[in-house]
């Protein structure tokens, strides 16, 4: 593609960006003027593995209890767990407070991918996309989106990361790379999609290899998935009083620092379990837990009576908190007239 190709090119998805990108809380108008990084981080941090439409709602609630860093950094662990909870992959929020704290007491956010690289719960992805999106640094945050998009433009099968990575920065004029970013990622999620990409939408389509190739979602060659593991099991329901036993899991590993109901430690083998209450089924990344939840009379570990009518407030994860509806509900089924929790 020749240099004035390229520029025309840009110039479209710039167009892009600024007449239909989607409008979403932590932006601000293209060019990145009056950005505020704490919210560019937060919304980064949120959306790792996290979809726009989950965090849209989660990042303003976020925003109105701590609206700035110094805010944030003085609020408890458990606090913004509980705040999380929800939003999974839970390392994420202890990171967060790492590094709000480190941040705060610098003084403020360090304004390159290379410095930011440093802090907790930054990766490569990540820091570029604070340095590009906030700083205007000239980096290449190149998410999977932003990677299928650009592999297809190149109508490339099998990505290498410096490959996609050059490809960006020949199409980023200077200065101009966060809006370049945000840009191919709304073409990813909203045009170029992994299937029925809708090319006749798409601003860049004259040029795009993959188009011309007449099969675009071929591009990059799409992966077989691989199956998940299963693994076992077991809660227990502790109850007194309208009350039930919460604990905290262990600070470090799976759901870390999580309020949870107490149990053993999940194995591969399906458990003997003398009477179900009742079970959830829930999809981790890397394995599927069937969970049974169990009576049990005495209260185990460290831990305290939550209300029952006051559940919602636990700061539960999903898991646990399907858990919970699922007794509630398998209650209420077999004793339809008691309308009390207790
Ligand atoms: N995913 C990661 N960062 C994003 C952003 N700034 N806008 C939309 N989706 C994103």
């Amino acid at each position: 593609m020749t240099a004035n190709a390229a520029a025309r090119r840009a110039d479209r998805l710039l167009g892009f960006y600024v007449d239909k990108s989607r409008d979403l809380p932590w932006r601000s108008p293209p060019g990145g003027a009056g950005l505020d990084p704490y919210r560019v981080w937060l919304s980064e941090i949120m959306l790792q593995q996290t979809t726009v439409a989950t965090v849209v709602p989660r990042f303003a609630r976020f925003v109105e209890r701590w609206p700035t860093l110094a805010a944030l950094a003085g609020a408890s662990d458990e606090e913004v767990l509980g705040e999380w909870a929800g939003l999974g992959y839970y390392a994420r929020a202890r990171n967060l407070i790492a590094c709000a704290r480190q941040v705060a007491a610098a003084g403020g956010f360090p304004r390159t991918a290379a410095e930011l690289r440093k802090l907790p719960g930054l990766g490569a992805y990540t820091s570029a996309a604070i340095a590009a999106i906030a700083f205007a640094e000239d980096v290449a945050p190149i998410d999977t989106n932003v990677s299928r998009v650009i592999a297809r433009l190149h109508a490339i099968a099998n990505p290498a990361a410096d490959q996609i990575e050059r490809h960006f920065r020949d199409l980023a004029p200077t200065g101009r790379s966060g809006d370049v970013a945000q840009a191919l990622m709304d073409v990813g999620a909203t045009i170029c999609r992994p299937r029925n990409p809708r090319c006749e939408d798409c601003p860049m389509v004259d040029g795009c290899l993959a188009r011309a190739s007449g099969t675009p979602e071929m591009f990059p060659t799409p992966k077989a998935r691989s199956e998940r593991p299963q693994r076992f099991g077991i809660a227990w329901w502790i109850e007194r009083d309208g009350h039930v036993w919460l604990v905290r899991r262990p600070p470090r590993g799976l759901l870390g620092g999580m309020a949870a109901l107490p149990g053993a430690n999940w194995c591969d083998e399906q458990p003997e379990a003398a009477c179900v209450m009742a079970s959830v089924r829930h999809i981790f990344t890397h394995f599927a837990l069937d969970l049974a939840i169990c009576p049990a009379e005495a209260p185990m570990g460290e831990g305290w009576w939550h209300p029952l009518e006051a559940i919602g407030e636990a700061g539960l994860p999903t898991l646990y908190r399907r858990a919970v509806s699922q007794v509630l509900e398998a209650r209420a089924a077999s004793n339809p007239l008691r309308l009390d929790p207790a």
